[in-house]
């Protein structure tokens, strides 16, 4: 039987992981996959985190299975973290996940068991997982201009004129915040020209939040998602813990169906608790638990919210220096974009030739398509990343 498997294409971000851990040379930089890192490159596990597992080893009294949807103490944290009051809580049908790809591939699942003939509007480019997934699923992609190239923003006209062509019961998919690969984002008003569009056209947006925290604040952040959830009939939102609470590898994720019906409720919720019955049964536990913990004490809050703004203030600092060492070299503004992006990525917009050249005499790695993990970077390391850049001749 096996021998009629045939090779699977590899993941560009997981094999460049790869090939870093392979390279010798000790001055090699990493500013491939997202993750974050602090200036001696470590990806710590932050204080609250490390507080709330001291006080649940202490509190955890059995193994036992949750439920299918996972601890709802989880869910009623997260919702409020993600949401706010944008929604009242019994509008929201949620289960956790592995992860916020767990959350993006039962979103997708979900949607295909209500129409088979969707087809899922996504921006070029997008994480390239979201695209990965979809084809997995045999479902149809549409992709939406997004990255204008020449400024390093979105192309927001292109994104309407080819959003025109969004039919009823199709899907849009959103980055709720601090777009991956490109680091552009969407404005406020921009948001809510997309919200009406969607709505004229009766397309249902599904909103893709992992890096909550990363960009402007955890409030600032959130806002676009709230006002989708609140100005649309329903919302699909797949939002991560892996980032902002920097829990990578406990996989901790919450899909959240939204629906102004009330009616709507039960249903979105068994569908959704069934999903996870089909592909895993019980979501992961540990992960979840540590978020509930963090977000329902003051204490503990307090220290993960002071400690996820250092991270996002760390990033923004980098941001600017590297935009400043750049314009410095090269004396003109054509890097200017990368301090008006946020979250952990900017997208350089460099020729892939350039990218492996980076990689090959630097020693420098960031994924093909010239995305960097800014977080990857440090005050020393910035110089010798903009100095390169130069020296390709980029
Ligand atoms: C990334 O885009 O690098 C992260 O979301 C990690 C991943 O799973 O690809």
């Amino acid at each position: 039987m096996f021998e009629h498997l045939k090779e699977q294409p590899k993941d560009k971000i997981l094999a460049l992981m790869q090939t870093y851990r392979d390279d010798p040379r000790d001055t090699k930089i990493d500013l491939g996959v997202g993750v974050y890192k602090n200036p001696q490159g470590v990806t710590p596990i932050m204080r609250a985190v490390k507080e709330a597992e001291r006080r649940w080893w202490d509190d955890e009294t059995t193994k036992a299975y949750t439920g299918l949807a996972g601890d709802p103490a989880f869910a009623d944290a997260m919702i409020a973290l993600v949401l706010g009051d944008a929604v009242p809580r019994d509008q929201v049908a949620a289960v956790a996940t592995p992860g916020g790809t767990g959350a993006v591939r039962q979103a997708f699942e979900l949607v295909k068991m209500a129409n088979p003939q969707v087809r899922v509007f996504v921006s070029d480019p997008t994480w390239p997982n979201h695209l990965s997934i979809l084809k997995h699923l045999g479902m149809e992609t549409v992709a939406y201009r997004y990255f204008d190239e020449s400024s390093g923003g979105v192309d927001f006209e292109g994104m309407i004129e080819d959003l025109g062509q969004v039919r009823a019961g199709d899907v849009v998919l959103l980055h709720g915040c601090c777009h991956n690969p490109t680091g552009a984002n969407l404005n406020m008003v921009q948001f809510r020209a997309v919200i009406d569009l969607m709505n004229d056209k009766g397309a249902t947006p599904m909103i893709d939040i992992a890096y909550q925290g990363f960009g402007d604040g955890l409030e600032a952040d959130a806002a676009a998602t709230r006002a989708v959830a609140a100005g649309c009939p329903e919302t699909l939102i797949a939002a991560s813990c892996s980032k902002n609470f920097g829990i990578y590898r406990e996989r901790t994720g919450l899909l959240m169906a939204v629906a102004q019906d009330k009616g709507m409720h039960a249903v979105t919720q068994g569908n959704l608790a069934y999903l996870n019955r089909q592909n895993y049964s019980f979501p992961p536990d540990h992960g979840a638990r540590l978020v509930s913990i963090v977000l329902g004490n003051d204490d503990l809050r307090a220290d993960w919210q002071t400690e996820l703004e250092e991270v996002r203030t760390g990033m923004l600092a980098l941001r600017e220096q590297l935009a400043s060492e750049l314009q410095r070299l090269s004396g003109s503004d054509r890097f200017g974009f990368v301090a008006q992006h946020r979250g952990m990525f900017s997208r350089l917009g460099i020729a892939p030739e350039l990218v492996d050249r980076l990689r090959d005499e630097h020693a420098i790695y960031m994924v093909g398509d010239s995305r960097i993990n800014i977080a990857g970077l440090n005050k020393e390391t910035v110089p010798v990343l903009a100095r390169a850049i130069i020296d390709v001749g980029a």
